[in-house]
């Protein structure tokens, strides 16, 4: 197994780089907190996922949730990539960016009425519904506004993603989709229903996947219900097998596209139908770095040593909520001999360290440190916290840089409040 996407982050004469361009470079102008992304990690992920699926019909909808910086699905976009929203702000979001209705599929546990007004008035792809309380709310909104809205069923195969707990979707613990033994039935009693057509199913086991196995037995249940249903004579026009492939946080052995694409396409050749598929993760998490300024060191007796960051949880969520790792590196390395440290946050909650016991040269205060595979969930899971502004973010492309969102302000914040 093997990696697909190069590092876009290298050590070069001043220091750490992306893509060429010094961090230390754009952390002086830009100040710190600031996540970079590099745009040639973008292309080349997306691409790689493209080309393994070239010789089978399928459509990437990059999944918004990720990331949505404009800039980044502007890129996306360009690229031949469509959307997958979780929100209605996702849709008009994917709008903003110059995708249309019909590159949008809609999806999310908990969708609004609003939200479904709004996606039926916009007449977007296809709405994954994800119970059948949801079809009845997406007919009733689709008939009360004269139009048919094109629906596919979530189904939840019981298949363990052998995931973190908190990112595994696709268990009969959880609370996503509708049991697969119950999906026929559900098709069945809706076929006919004003307001509805039934153009796909979907499923979404779970993120940050690292092996081929689940994906591929995923593919195996969504190619048996779309064939079953072909058999009651629901005439589908795709399957959607979500999201999930995961990234080499740690270095680790990672699924290539071309072995996904290899695991997953025997099964999708039974059913014939084209694929639906909804990366996040593995098209923008290797491209971020989150740099970041050590405000504070300091030695306990027993010799633990800790360097305080101006970025804590308030800008990386993960380790804090799923006790993620990130590799973290200086940007400017000294000659010293290394030791270890605790890296954290500046925010009063013990979970907002980003690395414990980590192998680091001397660190002082001043000094800048990168967080890495940051681009997915990043900035996008950014909070005020603490009334902390959101971070900048920063857009490095063919050895030149643009900030694509500027840091907040307080004054931002405060215009929401009397
Ligand atoms: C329905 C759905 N599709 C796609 C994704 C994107 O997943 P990933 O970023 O792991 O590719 C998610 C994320 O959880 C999701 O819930």
């Amino acid at each position: 197994m093997r990696t697909h996407v190069s590092a876009p982050y290298s050590q070069g004469k001043h220091g750490l780089a992306c893509d060429g361009v010094a961090l230390a470079a754009i952390a002086h102008d830009v100040g710190t907190p600031v996540f970079v992304y590099s745009a040639q990690a973008i292309r080349d992920a997306y691409t790689g996922i493209d080309r393994a699926f070239a010789d089978y019909p399928h459509a990437i909808h990059y999944a918004l949730k990720a990331n949505s910086t404009l800039a980044l699905l502007r890129l996306l976009r360009g690229l031949g990539s469509r959307a997958d929203a979780n929100s209605g702000g996702e849709i008009r979001v994917a709008f903003r960016a110059g995708f249309g209705p019909a590159d949008i599929v809609f999806t999310g546990v908990g969708k609004t009425r609003d939200e479904l007004e709004f996606a039926v008035a916009q007449d977007v792809g296809t709405i994954n519904a994800e119970s059948p309380g949801e079809l009845d709310r997406i007919a009733a909104v689709a008939a009360a506004a004269g139009r048919t809205a094109r629906v596919a069923l979530r189904v939840n195969p019981d298949i363990d993603a052998k995931t973190h707990a908190n990112i595994s979707t696709g268990l009969r613990i959880n609370k996503f989709g509708v049991a697969l033994e119950d999906a026929r039935a559900i098709y069945r009693d809706r076929r006919d229903v004003k307001g509805l057509r039934f153009t796909g199913v979907h499923v979404h086991i779970g993120s940050q996947i690292t092996s081929a196995e689940p994906l591929q037995r995923a593919a195996h249940a969504l190619a048996g219900i779309a064939i079953e249903l072909r058999d009651d004579g629901v005439p589908l026009e795709h399957v959607d097998l979500g999201g999930g492939l995961g990234i080499p946080y740690e270095g680790q052995p990672m699924i290539a596209p071309s072995e996904y694409a290899a695991a997953v396409l025997p099964a999708l050749r039974r059913c014939g139908l084209p694929v639906v598929l909804e990366p996040g993760r593995a098209i923008v998490g290797r491209s971020g770095a989150l740099v970041s300024r050590v405000v504070d060191t300091k030695q306990n007796p027993d010799g633990r040593r800790f360097a305080v960051l101006d970025a804590g949880m308030t800008e990386l969520m993960r380790p804090a909520l799923y006790g993620s790792y990130h590799r973290i590196e200086p940007v400017e390395p000294r000659q010293a001999a290394v030791s270890q440290w605790d890296i954290v946050g500046p925010i009063c909650e013990s979970s907002d360290a980003f690395g414990r016991e980590r192998d680091m040269p001397l660190l002082e205060v001043g000094d800048l440190v990168a967080v890495l595979d940051t681009g997915a969930y990043g900035a996008v899971m950014g909070s005020n916290y603490n009334r902390r502004l959101l971070s900048p973010e920063v857009l490095v492309d063919d050895g030149a840089w643009t900030v694509i969102r500027r840091r907040q302000t307080l004054d931002d914040v405060l215009a929401l409040e009397s």
